[in-house]
C-alpha cells in the first residue's frame, strides 16, 4: 500500500514540477519577445534619430583638418567658431551640444 501511494505521489510531483517548469518557460520566452521588441524599437528610434538630416562637416579650409583627426580630438576646436559671439554661433534651436561629431558626421 505504501509502495502505490509513494509512486502516486511521486507522479503527482512530477507533474506538477513540469507544469511550474513550463510555466516558467513561458515566461522565459514571453520575457525574450518583450525584450528582442525592446531592441527593435530603440534600433528604429535610433536609427530614425536626426543624425540623418543633420549638416554634415563642410570640406573646407576651416574643418578639413578635422577629417583627420580623433573625433574627440577635433571636437575641442569647434567652439572656437562656433560659440555665441564667434564667427558661426550656433542656431537658437540647437540641440545639447557636447559631442559635435555624434551629429554633424565627417562622411561623404
Ligand atoms: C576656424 C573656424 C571653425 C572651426 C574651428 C569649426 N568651424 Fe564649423 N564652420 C565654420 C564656418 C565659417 C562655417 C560656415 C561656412 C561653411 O559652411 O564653411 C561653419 C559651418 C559649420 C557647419 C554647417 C555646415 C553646413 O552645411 O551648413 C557645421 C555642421 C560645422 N561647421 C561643424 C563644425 C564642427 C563639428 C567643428 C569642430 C570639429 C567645427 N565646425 C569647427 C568655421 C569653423
Ligand atoms: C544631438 C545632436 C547634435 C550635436 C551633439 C551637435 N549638433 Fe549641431 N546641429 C544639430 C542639428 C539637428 C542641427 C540643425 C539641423 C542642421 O542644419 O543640421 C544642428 C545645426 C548646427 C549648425 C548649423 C548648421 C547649418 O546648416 O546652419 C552648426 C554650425 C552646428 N550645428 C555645429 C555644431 C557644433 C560646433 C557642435 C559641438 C559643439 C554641435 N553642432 C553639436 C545636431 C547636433
Amino acid at each position: 500500500m505504501n509502495y502505490k501511494l509513494s509512486a502516486f505521489s511521486t507522479q503527482l510531483g512530477k507533474g506538477k514540477k513540469h507544469r511550474i517548469m513550463s510555466q516558467n518557460k513561458t515566461k522565459i520566452i514571453l520575457l525574450n519577445i518583450v525584450f528582442l521588441a525592446f531592441c527593435g524599437g530603440l534600433f528604429l528610434f535610433l536609427w530614425n534619430a536626426p543624425e540623418e538630416k543633420t549638416a554634415f562637416i563642410p570640406h573646407d579650409d576651416n574643418h578639413e583638418r578635422f577629417f583627420a583627426m580623433g573625433k574627440k580630438e577635433a571636437e575641442k576646436f569647434c567652439e572656437s567658431c562656433h560659440n555665441p559671439e564667434g564667427e558661426v554661433p550656433l542656431p537658437k534651436d540647437h540641440p545639447p551640444e557636447y559631442r559635435c561629431l555624434f551629429c554633424h558626421k565627417r562622411a561623404k
